[in-house]
């Protein structure tokens, strides 16, 4: 089958099922394309939340196709690659948290979306990348536990210097595989471009950087600029719409080492064929949704700044 066959089947197949697609802007580019909508994780879970559609194709990694079918009970998740996993969000469990909580009790616990929908079920709120300083800001409480990502906690700490954090250890590889070395190089090297990153990366490469955000962030940030230049410091799948969006303007990979192997397993054909047989579908315990969907819904209820 060719390329522009797959395509059409897949948009034929989308209408049959009364599907919709959607895929995390780190996706390939062709999957990007063809999706009905991108976006960053919030978005997407707002999406997930309020669409008309019978079946959600994911097109992302487990807990984001989770977040979807805990956000729309009723709907069938099929996340085309099974095995598309985060190794951020293996690293907490909820012994683990559990663990922790009896450690510090009474504190929240603030949990990153980039966790098993057990873990949220665990959590008292949850929180995205593009959301994470508005929720910790909404807690009356002044102590909070972080979980699971310790880079993404930091960074909010620094914008509220009022909040004590207790810190789960986790990181994400792909990001953390940008040093401040190799920013200071490539800074060096063009020194005309303006530097944006991700929270998820290193304290050292965050204070490096002209402006964090999540991915979307980076998209209105960029469209909004009128520097023509930028080093982009999160994985390789933004520069698709990035350039899209501004072809007047050039974007540099931070390092080449800025892929993250899940979010590039999914391909078009691994897409129709969930669809043709309508698996991998992602389910969720009713007792486990019930908790994460609360902690999901608190988030979703939280004021953007
Ligand atoms: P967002 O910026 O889309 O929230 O996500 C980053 C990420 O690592 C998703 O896996
Ligand atoms: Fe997980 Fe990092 Fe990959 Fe996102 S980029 S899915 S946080 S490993």
């Amino acid at each position: 089958m060719s390329t522009a066959d797959i395509r059409t089947e897949i948009r034929h197949l989308l209408k049959e099922r009364n599907a919709v697609l959607l895929a995390h802007n780190y996706m390939r580019d062709e999957v990007q394309a063809i999706a009905d909508i991108t976006g960053d994780s919030l978005q997407l879970s707002m999406e997930a939340a309020k669409t008309a559609a019978d079946v959600i194709v994911f097109c992302g990694v487990h807990f984001m196709a989770e977040s979807a079918a805990i956000l729309s009970p009723g709907k069938k998740v099929l996340l085309p690659r099974a095995d598309a996993g985060c190794p951020m969000a293996d690293m907490v469990d909820v012994s683990g948290l559990q663990a922790l909580k009896a450690q510090h009790p009474g504190l929240p616990v603030v949990t990153y979306v980039n966790s098993s929908a057990a873990v949220k079920a665990e959590s008292d709120i949850c929180c995205t990348s593009a959301n994470a300083v508005s929720v910790v800001r909404s807690l009356k409480e002044q102590k909070l536990i972080f979980a699971p990502d310790r880079n993404l906690g930091r960074w909010i700490a620094k914008q509220l210097p009022d909040k004590e954090f207790i810190y789960w250890e986790g990181y994400c590889p792909t990001h953390e595989r940008l040093t401040a070395d190799r920013v200071q190089e490539i800074k060096a090297a063009h020194p005309d471009a303006l530097f944006i990153c991700h929270p998820e990366c290193a304290p050292e490469v965050s204070a490096l950087a002209d402006h964090v955000c999540s991915t979307s962030g980076m998209y209105s940030y960029c469209a909004k600029s009128t520097t023509k230049k930028f080093i982009i410091g999160t994985e390789a799948g933004i520069l698709f719409k990035l350039r899209e969006d501004s072809p007047d303007k050039e974007f540099i990979l931070a390092s080449p080492a800025l892929i993250c192997p899940n979010m590039k397993l999914t391909s078009l054909e691994d897409i129709l064929l969930a669809l043709q047989t309508m698996q991998p579908t992602v389910t969720v315990s009713e007792e486990v949704r019930l908790k994460a969907q609360a902690a999901l819904d608190k988030m979703l209820a939280v004021p953007r700044d």
